[in-house]
């Protein structure tokens, strides 16, 4: 990827002003959009890999080519690790990888997250990264804070990491999280020579400070 990308640049310079109001609002009550019939065959490979091999989760949401969900399946090798985008144009540059504990499904992840959690199941693992910033004020609700399928992500639980490019959103993000009971840390990722996706590796030449947030989720 080329390393000419620019920093985030918004309207908003704090939280959104709105950001309790709606966080509040989409907690107190149940995400039923109508799931699309290819999410559903999507999720069908997910529920079939998973009766054939009984394994803990991890879910890499919006997971572009899905290097980083190679990369976390090296990682985390007892584990299914699961890469979720909707784009296939995305999809079909992942690169060819001999291991055999991960999937990638061309789906939307908000139904998947919601067959997830029809059907009971947890994760050991979120991994969110550089989800799409959405960064004009009135856009708020597209970010997956602002979307009514927040608590979704919640009740799926796990070892949360969210990493963004954009302070304001992460710093949002940690806000909502708090809001909804769940207490984590922000930080600056160091550069450990090592990106874990394309987008992290594109930020980083060139030159955006990287930011992530931690939560656990876990009982
Ligand atoms: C900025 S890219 C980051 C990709 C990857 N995580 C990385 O760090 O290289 C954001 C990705 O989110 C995907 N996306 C956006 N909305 C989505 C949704 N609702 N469900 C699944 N994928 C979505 C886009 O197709 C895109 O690949």
């Amino acid at each position: 990827m080329k390393a000419n990308s620019r920093p985030v640049s918004s309207n908003q310079r704090h939280l959104h002003p709105k950001l309790a109001e709606v966080v509040r609002r989409h907690v107190r009550t149940t995400h039923r959009g109508e799931i699309a019939a290819h999410n559903i065959q999507a999720y069908e490979r997910l529920s079939a890999e998973l009766n054939a091999r009984p394994r803990p989760l991890v879910l890499d949401s919006f997971c572009g080519t899905g290097h980083s969900t190679a990369a976390l399946a090296e990682q985390h090798p007892d584990h299914l690790i699961v890469g979720i985008d909707k784009s296939a144009r995305r999809l079909a540059k992942h690169p060819h990888s001999l291991r055999d504990n991960y999937l990638l499904l061309q789906a939307d992840c908000e139904d998947i997250w919601s067959l997830l959690v029809r059907d009971g199941l947890r994760l050991d693992y979120h991994y969110i990264l550089y989800p799409n910033p959405w960064p004009k004020a009135a856009h708020l609700q597209r970010r997956i804070h602002g979307h009514p399928s927040f608590p979704l992500l919640l009740t799926l639980g796990g070892m949360l990491e969210l990493r963004s490019n954009w302070q304001i959103y992460v710093e949002e993000f940690g806000c909502a999280m708090h809001l909804a009971g769940h207490r984590g840390r922000i930080f600056r990722l160091a550069d450990t020579g090592s990106d874990l996706s394309l987008f992290e590796q594109k930020y980083r030449n060139s030159g955006h400070q990287l930011w992530s947030y931690t939560a656990s989720m876990t009982p």
